[in-house]
């Protein structure tokens, strides 16, 4: 039997800064990327698109199953695609968020998600980001990040990221939309956002990407992930 694909998980909550590390340690070991909240922010616009009532699991849970997803990444582009159309800016808007976190309590979609996320296991390695990785997406991977920063640090982050893209946002607003959706991914029965008993817990309040991803490299280094 082949050895199996190395996976490092990058669990935290939202503004954290996991996919901006998730990304450029994808990029500097050279292997595959899963986003999985943009698979959750997928199923939510599915829904939004097909005119599902915001409480049909079932309904979430057929999209989850058959929703036809591309995620393509160059150098210094990414594109997502939804049932073939580009959607990587539709779905980073706070109101998709608010949805994609409400559809992410709902166990049926989560288990209709789950092979979809472990099939991007693929070598040399994967890269996998999200609020449940490893928990309960790939509890074997052999190395475990949770990422966390203070709502304040958080919600400037977010602040920043959209003020760059030249969309108009309010502080206050962001965080206390960052902290109601913490509390629902904390709080909710399916997989809640947690760290796992064996995760390395990093703060990066005051840390700059280069510092974080630092630590991630080293501590991939002591485990033998890479040299
Ligand atoms: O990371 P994000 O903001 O793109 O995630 C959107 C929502 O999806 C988030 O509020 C919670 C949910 N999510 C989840 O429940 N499990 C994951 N592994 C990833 C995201």
């Amino acid at each position: 039997m082949s050895a199996p694909v190395p996976v490092v998980t990058v669990d935290g909550p939202s503004g954290s800064g996991k996919g901006t590390i998730s990304r450029a340690l994808a990029r500097r070991c050279g292997w595959h990327l899963l986003d999985s909240g943009a698979l959750y922010r997928l199923v939510a616009l599915s829904g939004l698109e097909h005119r599902l009532e915001p409480d049909d699991i079932e309904g979430h849970a057929r999209l989850a199953r058959a929703m036809a997803v591309g995620f393509e990444a160059s150098t210094d582009e990414e594109r997502i695609c939804l049932d073939g159309r580009v959607v990587t800016d539709a779905i980073r808007t706070e109101a998709v968020g608010q949805c994609a976190s409400r559809v992410a309590a709902w166990p049926q979609v989560r288990t209709a998600l789950l092979e979809r996320q472990r099939a991007f296991a693929r070598a040399p390695g994967l890269v996998a980001d999200g609020r449940d990785m490893g928990t309960v997406v790939f509890p074997q991977a052999p190395l475990k990040i949770f990422l966390t920063a203070s709502l304040e640090e958080r919600a400037r982050r977010r602040y920043n990221q959209l003020k760059q893209k030249g969309s108009d946002a309010s502080l206050s607003a962001l965080s206390r939309e960052i902290a109601e959706r913490d509390e629902r991914d904390v709080h909710r029965a399916a997989a809640p956002l947690i760290a796992a008993r064996d995760a390395v817990v990093i703060d990066s309040s005051g840390l700059d990407v280069a510092a974080v991803l630092a630590q991630v490299i080293e501590l991939g280094r002591q485990r033998a992930l890479w040299a």
